[in-house]
């Protein structure tokens, strides 16, 4: 347990044991599962569950605060089983309890956990008052499942914004910003928001816009540190990530099997490098994690993608990037595809058909097709493909 302000206390636990979070994205860092507890001189209310393997350190976390009694309110800002998934288990230890949710919230609490008693309904708006601290919740869909909402303390200024503002990483002894080398958490927001909520970006402004006029001192996300000297940094950070807004560098992801492919993507961003561009991130799809690839092609404008025919189609670790794309519905991008074939070209055809509608190809930037291997002429080529790009970002 730490106390972040009079009051408002950490009650969430580290996880530095799974492997892969929603069994897709590594966490060699860890993540959190951020629980806080808000203690009004009337009533306590807990603001978001917890993973159920981690059930335990947040009840011995609920106690330090709550010796002898229960938090009188759950309050479920997203039901992600990240942070509902010991619910039935809390339903069991604290059964006086109330549990305050959403239509959508309490709607999935009973098909996840079967439990749809000493339940509060409450709408967009609505508050909850504490005794000296009022709970006011904002529904903010999307953010990142459709029951999503946020919790805000007025007389506090300190918003619970569920995963939005959120990292991977464990925490390292310290929960707020200022009381840490927070740093190192920046990447793995990036990576976090490319992975988990990168397509929600449209939901995320709307949510950003509903807080523009509210004074918020703290911010509590579900993961990661609380937020509050680096504030302003993290919400222009997903402000920029959710308006797509790109900065002046190269994401180049390339699939190769044999090298060919690999040595235009070496070339390209040697080119690229003669051009200038300091920021270049080049990405082997074999080899980088999807979620080390998305979060650089959320971070720079510029987007390279090459791969061989395989099987007369697309080589499919650059596919499973591709999909990733089209799927977050990236945009304002300026990108480009390269590609190779030993005796029927797929690859390129396959890379602008499903890159063209997503409109991220710059249409005067005709792409670089190699049969076998690059000669002379195809390195030439690969230069002029960089060189155009590069004029694109100047
Ligand atoms: Fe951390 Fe969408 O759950």
């Amino acid at each position: 347990m730490k106390k972040i302000i009079d009051g408002i206390y950490y009650v969430g636990a580290n996880d530095r044991t799974t492997q892969l979070f929603e069994a897709l994205w590594p966490i060699p860092q860890g993540v959190t599962y951020n629980s806080y507890l808000v203690a009004g001189s009337e009533k306590c209310a807990l603001i978001d569950g917890i993973e159920l393997s981690e059930l335990e350190h947040l009840r011995q976390n609920i106690t330090e605060v709550l010796p002898n009694r229960a938090p009188d309110y759950l309050v479920i800002n997203h039901m992600e089983p990240d942070h509902s998934g010991a619910i039935a288990q809390l339903r069991t230890l604290y059964p006086e309890m109330t549990i305050v949710g959403n239509a959508k919230t309490l709607d999935m609490l009973k098909g996840f956990y079967g439990v749809e008693d000493n339940v509060m309904k409450i709408a967009d708006g609505d508050t909850l008052d504490l005794g000296g601290v009022t709970l006011n919740f904002r529904l903010t869909p999307m953010v990142h499942w459709p029951e999503t909402m946020m919790t805000y303390l007025p007389e506090k200024k300190v918003l619970f914004s569920g995963d939005a503002f959120g990292a991977f990483g464990a925490l390292n002894g310290a929960v707020v910003d200022s009381d840490m080398d927070s740093d190192r958490y920046i990447p793995e927001m990036y990576r976090y928001y490319a992975s988990i909520v990168g397509k929600y970006g449209i939901f995320v402004q709307k949510a950003i816009a509903r807080f523009e006029d509210t004074p918020v001192e703290y911010i509590c996300p579900t993961h990661g540190p609380v937020w509050h000297d680096r504030l302003k940094e993290v919400v222009g950070i997903y402000d920029r990530l959710s308006r797509y807004e790109g900065e002046d560098g190269v994401t180049i992801v390339y699939g190769s099997m044999y090298g060919n492919t690999g040595r235009m993507a070496e070339i390209i961003a040697g080119r690229l490098a003669e051009r200038g561009i300091k920021k270049i991130s080049v990405h082997n799809a074999s080899k980088s994690d999807l979620s080390n690839i998305l979060a650089d092609i959320f971070r720079y404008r510029g987007l390279i993608i090459g791969a061989p025919t395989y099987s007369n189609s697309l080589f499919p670790p650059v596919k499973a990037v591709v999909d990733a794309i089209v799927n977050r519905e990236i945009k304002n991008r300026a990108g480009a595809v390269f590609g190779t074939f030993a005796w029927g070209s797929k690859a390129v055809k396959e890379l602008t058909d499903a890159l063209s509608p997503t409109g991220l190809l710059v249409d005067s930037i005709e792409p670089v097709t190699v049969r076998q291997a690059p000669d002379s002429a195809a390195a030439d080529a690969c230069r002029v493909l960089a060189d155009a790009l590069a004029a694109t970002l100047q």
